[in-house]
């Protein structure tokens, strides 16, 4: 059960290095098939699924697992549910579970009561669950850390990364470990959803970044641990300075990924680093529109004669 996921680039970043003094790289796992990092999980999940016998797969999601899940059920001809919290989600990511049928339920509360609702439902019922909880996600996402190391000829010194229910950094450091080497492990959280900062849970996280606006990450532990193993850090960037990061990869290095995504660029010019450091970019910056157009300057609109192009192209 394959969308022939993996295998993204791995960019150098010169505006970015310039600005931090780092020699950075960006592992742009918006070139996913379903534009964020979950599909390298969700080939695995969703193949153990089907051999499984299930009839259905089953997630809470702030979006992307959603989409994912959603477009590798259809693939595998399983029947798709995906819980979301209701308003929460960007619209991109709603497009995407709902284009690939699967059945979209809006909760009315957050991400945090949504997983622990469909752990209990996946314990009555003939489903796979299907977010990071599941060791198979955890397996599939360590991918990342090879093609990094084989793309690099080495380990980099420094990973960033965004965390939210704390899956993914998990299952770079697995990857690591498994390739031998132990670069520094910066995870960035959202300063309104930080419970790995705070060391307590968040209960009613906020943040511009939706997709890691959780309060109780599922990984909590697996993610200190591999924090802690590789001498790195847990830290918090504010939103003001996730929207700056998400600007700067557009406007300076051409690249645009969702909000989330840009949580690791902007902890690596808040809080520096040193060496050779690549930021995951998690996820496709088309997920959400309107975030983007919230922080674009307005379009410029046109007569439609030569003057007033040249005007408009030009002044
Ligand atoms: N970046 C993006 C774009 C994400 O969608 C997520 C998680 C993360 C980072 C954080 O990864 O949870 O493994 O620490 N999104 C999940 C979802 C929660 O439901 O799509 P994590």
């Amino acid at each position: 059960m394959t969308l022939e996921e993996g295998d993204t680039p791995l960019i150098p970043a010169p505006a970015l290095s310039e600005r931090s003094g780092c020699d950075v790289w960006l592992k742009f796992e918006g070139a996913n098939p379903t534009g964020s990092f979950k599909d390298r999980g969700m080939t695995v999940a969703v193949s153990a699924a089907l051999s499984d016998g299930a009839r259905a797969v089953v997630c809470a999601s702030t979006g992307n697992t959603a989409a994912s899940a959603a477009a590798y059920a259809a693939r595998a001809g399983l029947r798709g549910a995906v819980i979301v919290p209701e308003g929460k989600i960007a619209t991109g990511k709603l497009a995407q579970a709902l284009m690939h049928g699967a059945r979209v339920v809006a909760l009315r509360g957050n991400f945090d009561q949504a997983l622990r609702i469909v752990r209990e439902l996946a314990e009555r019922h003939p489903v796979a669950l299907v977010n990071s909880i599941n060791e198979l996600r955890i397996e599939g996402q360590k991918t990342a850390a090879f093609e990094v190391c084989d793309a690099l000829g080495e380990a980099p010194d420094v990973l960033c990364i965004p965390v939210g229910n704390a899956g993914n950094v998990t299952s770079w450091w697995r990857g690591f470990s498994e390739y031998g080497v132990a670069p520094r492990l910066h995870g960035y959280q959202a300063e309104g959803a930080a419970p790995l900062v705070r060391g307590a849970p968040v209960e009613r996280p906020e943040t511009v970044a939706s997709a890691i606006r959780i309060g109780n990450p599922a990984r909590w532990e697996d993610a200190m641990a591999a924090v802690t193993s590789s001498r790195g850090e847990i830290r918090a960037v504010s939103d003001d300075e996730i929207l700056a990061a998400y600007a700067l990869l557009g406007e300076s290095e051409g690249l645009f990924c969702e909000p989330a995504s840009a949580a690791s660029v902007a902890g690596l010019i808040r809080y520096g680093a040193e060496g050779r450091v690549v930021c995951v970019l998690t996820g496709h910056g088309l997920k959400d529109p309107t975030t983007a157009m919230s922080r674009a300057t307005p379009v410029v609109p046109c007569e439609p004669e030569l003057a007033a192009v040249e005007e408009a192209v030009l002044a």
